[in-house]
């Protein structure tokens, strides 16, 4: 047995000294990061792998804020597929491969595959697969009362004005504004449908200059894994399917499993983008990275739902877990970013969690509040609140074990319930509005931060940063306090 000399800290256990500054307005500074060493965001902040915070549409949200989303693992692998799919033809100034539906479909079929797919237009195919026309939701919308087929709403080829494969981005923003249009269909000399180019797409990056987008100007996503072996199958349809990263998501990641896995999946996908954790110390993060991770996620305990630390007594303090498991980073001789995962509730808890040495912050609670998180707000207590459960939770437990052996409620019994040790809890969050405006506050803090920090971007917040711990006195006095507060 032995005892740390030096104390474990937390975001509210220190300040950050400020310093001269050079910055003279918060537009200097340069908020861009590495998610990992092959990944880089625009601001450094990423919604939480958890079911009741990143699915498509917090995904979908968070990329195109400068961030990303981390899909989480809870559903089945083709659920997860379709959702990084989902993501991936939300943007980008071409859909690669467009729905289709077939020209002999009824317009009630139309309306179900747009709803099942969750978009406003299908291209119409004939039997041979050349397209025959397009339908829209507006289409459907308007179309008079007794029509059924599909072909009496469509817009016919004949009508229909067609791009060839290979046209820029501000050709077809001139084609498309030069006919008033807001779907362009992309098809190749054979007359097959090859693409779909939408007015929303083609404008779009003017409206999002910090999105994090691939190569092919679609929105990023990661999504998450777990350790068992049939997890490698979840692995490749995910990477099939265009997520940009898979993370490798256990409680305990400093684990001989763990590292397996890291190993397996690096061999198996030597391309792939991987993040791995959760650790909470320098040899964890140090095996992590050498057994070929491309970033290490860090936090055991930390989060507002956990309950780890409790029920195990294990844990350390979130910004000594991140201050340590950077230097074991630089032990492994890789130089590889490092996630700090848990424990933010304001813009100061991210700057000081930057300043220790992470390059992003994962956030769950915070965002489960949001309207694009899963589920709709409830009133409680005359306010308007959305639900937050730990992954651990019994609720996500029991949930889980439901979706792997299906419902079986003659198998449910009371005594399964009692086994289940939860290491998380299920709470309620204010609902927040859209996340663009929670990530709004905390970037302009970190903003703020980085001129009081006088540094130009995240790096320089590091090298510059001083910690000053202070005392209970002292976090009361950092509070708003002796003033009642509207
Ligand atoms: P915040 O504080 O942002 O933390 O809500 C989100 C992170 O919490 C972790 N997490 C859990 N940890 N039991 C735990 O000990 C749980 O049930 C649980 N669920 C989520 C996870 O790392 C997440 O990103």
């Amino acid at each position: 047995m032995k005892i740390r000399p030096s104390k474990g800290l937390t975001f509210e256990d220190v300040l950050l000294v400020p310093r001269r500054s050079p910055i003279q307005s918060r537009r200097d500074v340069d908020t861009s990061t590495r998610l990992t060493d092959g990944i880089r965001l625009n601001i450094p902040v990423i919604s939480a792998n958890m079911d009741t915070v990143t699915e498509a549409k917090m995904a979908i949200a968070m990329a195109r804020s400068g961030g990303i989303g981390i899909l989480h693992r809870f559903m089945t692998i083709e659920q997860q597929v379709r959702q990084v799919r989902q993501v991936k033809r939300a943007q980008g100034f071409i859909v690669e491969a467009p729905y289709t539906i077939p020209q002999s479909a009824s317009v009630m079929e139309a309306a179900e595959e747009m709803r099942l797919r969750q978009v406003g237009g299908l291209l119409v195919v004939d039997a041979s697969g050349k397209l025959a026309g397009i339908v829209t939701r507006r289409d459907l919308l308007l179309a008079p009362a007794g029509f059924q087929r599909l072909e009496e709403v469509m817009t016919p080829r004949a009508r229909l004005v067609t791009a060839a494969p290979g046209i820029s981005r501000e050709e077809a923003r001139a084609l498309l504004y030069q006919h008033r249009l807001e779907k362009l269909p992309v098809v190749d000399e054979n007359n097959q449908p090859r693409g779909l180019i939408t007015a929303q797409d083609v404008a779009s990056p003017t409206h999002n200059p910090l999105a994090t987008l691939d190569g092919r100007e679609h929105l990023r996503v990661g999504a998450a894994i777990g350790v068992s072996a049939s997890e490698l199958e979840r692995a490749a349809a995910l990477l099939a399917a265009g997520a940009d990263v898979l993370v490798l998501d256990i409680a305990h990641g400093h684990a001989d499993h763990c590292i397996e896995m890291v190993k397996t999946l690096r061999r198996q996908f030597p391309a792939a983008q991987l993040i791995a954790g959760n650790v909470a110390t320098r040899e964890g993060a140090r095996e992590l990275a050498e057994a070929g991770a491309n970033a290490i996620k860090v936090g055991i305990g930390p989060g507002s739902i956990c309950t780890t630390r409790i029920v195990t007594g294990f844990g350390v303090p979130q910004l000594t877990a991140i201050m340590d498991s950077v230097a074991g980073v630089r032990d492994s001789g890789r130089d590889i970013p490092v996630i700090g995962d848990g424990g933010i509730q304001k813009a100061g808890d991210l700057v000081k969690a930057l300043a220790a040495g992470a390059e992003t912050v994962m956030i769950g609670s915070l965002f489960a509040g949001t309207e694009e998180a899963p589920g709709s707000p409830v009133i409680r207590d005359g306010q308007k609140v959305k639900v937050v459960r730990g992954m651990a939770s019994l609720g996500a437990t029991m949930g889980r074990r439901e979706a792997e052996r299906g419902h079986d409620e003659s198998a449910e019994s009371a005594e399964d319930w009692a086994k289940v040790v939860p290491e998380g809890v299920e709470a309620v969050v204010p609902y927040r509005g859209g996340v663009a405006e929670v990530l709004t506050q905390l970037v302009g803090g970190l903003r703020s931060g980085l001129s009081y920090g006088g540094a130009h971007n995240l790096r320089e917040l590091q090298e510059n940063a001083e910690f000053i711990e202070i005392t209970p006195a002292g976090i009361h006095e950092s509070g708003s306090h002796d003033v009642r507060k509207l």
